[in-house]
């Protein structure tokens, strides 16, 4: 199974969206999709109607998180009409603590969980907005890792943390990890001086090694989460958007 990361610990820069457009793109591509929730706050779960997964008692993401060894995550998958959830739940606002108290191994708990599974043929893995063991977890996870930014001067610099996280668990872990590609989100034209300053930064930091896509503001895209499905679900209304998250797609399923 490929496992992509959708990861930057800046708030609200559409890791969220683009998790669930991506996963939606590569289902209609005919790919069997896995997508997690590994942000404790589950606003994936939510936007897909999977609020009673969340607040649910049951065995969930948060016991296998805790003890990988015990648990299978196809048993705590659930289907949706476009590709499966491994949703979030609300026992994971502990997991921050849980995994810093317990010091640096458990920084790969949840590739171990990931490595035996073959249910699917990708993973595409919605990290939460911080630069925490969660997301450490998460990188460590994924060979393949998206960054979602916005057009704007904080993007910048949530970008450069990101990539000294990114440096620090190489070098920790002995391992390489790749971005592969920038997502600028939420764009709207006609841009202004701070935005068009941001997309030549990105361009000029990155445009030679990876791809740097741009996904505008289009309120389609939060109308088909509305109905707790991506632009690929059934009835999701014509966005010119799509093509993109299908290039996005196409790139990483050849890959
Ligand atoms: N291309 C877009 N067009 C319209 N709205 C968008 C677009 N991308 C994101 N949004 C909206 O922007 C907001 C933030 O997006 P989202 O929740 O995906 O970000 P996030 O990075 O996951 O946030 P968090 O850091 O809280 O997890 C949401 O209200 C979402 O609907
Ligand atoms: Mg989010």
């Amino acid at each position: 199974m490929k496992r992509l990361g959708i990861t930057n610990q800046k708030g609200g820069v559409a890791k969220t969206t683009n998790t669930i457009n991506i996963a939606g793109a590569l289902a209609d591509r005919g790919l069997d999709v896995l997508a997690i929730d590994a942000d404790p706050q589950g606003y994936l779960t939510h936007r897909l109607g999977f609020e009673d997964a969340y607040l649910s008692d049951d065995e969930s993401f948060y016991d296998a998180f805790t003890a990988p060894a015990d648990y299978n995550i196809r048993d705590l998958a659930i289907p949706h009409a476009e590709f499966d959830i491994l949703p979030s739940n609300i026992d994971m606002f502990h997991l921050e603590q849980d995994l810093i108290a317990a010091g640096m191994r458990p920084r790969l708990r949840l590739k171990s969980l990931l490595d035996d599974v073959d249910e699917w043929d990708v993973a595409v893995i919605d990290a939460p907005p911080s630069l925490g063991p969660i997301n450490d977890n998460v990188v460590l996870a994924c060979e393949r890792l998206l960054v979602p930014v916005e057009a704007d001067a904080s993007s910048q610099l949530a970008v450069n943390h990101l990539l000294r996280q990114l440096d620090t668990l190489e070098a920790n872990y002995e391992t390489t990890i790749d971005i592969e590609g920038i997502v600028v989100s939420n764009v709207d034209y006609p841009l202004d001086n701070e935005q068009r300053d941001a997309m030549d930064w990105f361009d000029g930091r990155f445009g030679e090694h990876v791809p740097v896509w741009a996904v505008r503001r289009r309120v389609a895209i939060k109308r088909a989460m509305d109905s707790g499905q991506s632009l690929f679900g059934e009835g999701a209304e014509e966005c010119d958007m799509r093509d993109v998250y299908a290039t996005i797609a196409a790139e990483v399923a050849d890959d």
